[in-house]
């Protein structure tokens, strides 16, 4: 995965290339890369090459970049380390740092559009499913009800929004790229939403018990902007219970699912044990 993405370029304009810089320097920052990998291992379950679903795969991962280097912004969480390395507006300044997502995620839409194989209306199919989780009903909609939503705004839901909606989609695309049939899909789509709330309260807890070196972020961040999170809300005990109810959902949902699904379902082990 790293090869691919290394390989990218942005802009071919020479006065562009600080910008290119700023893109580069956050994508290539390190980074786990569970969403591309998710959607690898997708391709593998439903018994693809999963080189087949690169483009695709590189071009959430530089949406997932994109988000996080707005959420980093001193508007947003106002954090300055990100992938063990100074957040992107640390290092270029806001107004570079703010085009470099904008153009991470433009970039993206251009990649999979541009380079994903496949039949005309099974790719347009997948990049709607990537569009849509990055949007009002996604992402974006997500950060939004963090920030400055309704203050009753339901937990379980903003995290299924703002993480949960990208990760879903990280398996979901590749589904919609290849064509497989809805009901089929139907135990995949419940694993990958189950998972990706399992991903953010697993994140919410490391936000206080993580190592900020192994993390490569900063610890505490939630606590210092009030944040309301599985750990504020809950406790650590429990939301640790909720973490692993939620894998256990998952792992059902996967069990009920066709194809040779070993790769996913450690891919869901390690997304709750991880430490980093
Ligand atoms: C961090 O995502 C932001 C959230 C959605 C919680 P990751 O923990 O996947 O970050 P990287 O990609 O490994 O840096
Ligand atoms: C951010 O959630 C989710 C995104 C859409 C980027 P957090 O604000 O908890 O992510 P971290 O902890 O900064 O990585
Ligand atoms: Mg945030
Ligand atoms: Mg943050
Ligand atoms: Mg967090």
């Amino acid at each position: 995965m790293d090869a691919y993405l290394e390989r990218l370029r942005f802009g071919s304009e020479g006065r562009t290339a600080r910008l290119e810089e700023a893109m580069r320097y956050s994508l290539l920052a390190g980074g786990k890369r569970i969403r591309p990998v998710l959607a690898l291992a997708t391709a593998e379950a439903l018994g693809r090459d999963p080189e087949e679903v690169l483009p695709l795969a590189a071009s959430i991962e530089m949406i997932h970049t994109y988000s996080l280097i707005h959420d980093d912004l001193p508007a947003m969480d106002d954090d300055e380390l990100r992938r063990g390395k100074p957040t992107c507006h640390v290092a270029f300044g806001e107004d570079v740092a703010i085009l470099a997502g904008d153009g991470l995620f433009a970039e993206a839409l251009r990649l999979a559009l541009g380079e994903q194989r496949g039949e005309p209306d099974a790719v347009l199919a997948a990049v709607r499913e990537l569009v849509g989780a990055a949007g009002v009903d996604g992402m974006v909609g997500g950060q939004f009800l963090d920030v400055g939503g309704p203050p009753d705004a339901d937990l379980r839901r903003i995290h299924e929004l703002k993480t949960g909606a990208l990760i879903a989609a990280s398996v979901g695309a590749v589904l919609a790229l290849e064509r497989v049939p809805s009901p089929a899909t139907i135990p995949y789509r419940r694993f990958a939403a189950e998972l990706g709330v399992v991903f953010q309260i697993v994140d919410d807890i490391l936000d206080v018990t993580g190592d900020e070196a192994e993390l490569g972020k900063p610890r505490g961040s939630d606590e210092r902007h009030g944040k309301a999170t599985y750990v504020s809300v809950f406790g650590l005990d429990r939301a640790r219970e909720l973490a692993r109810e939620s894998h256990a959902e998952a792992r059902t949902a996967l069990s009920e699912a066709d194809g040779d699904t070993r790769r996913l379902g450690q891919i869901a082990d390690y997304i709750l044990t991880r430490t980093t």
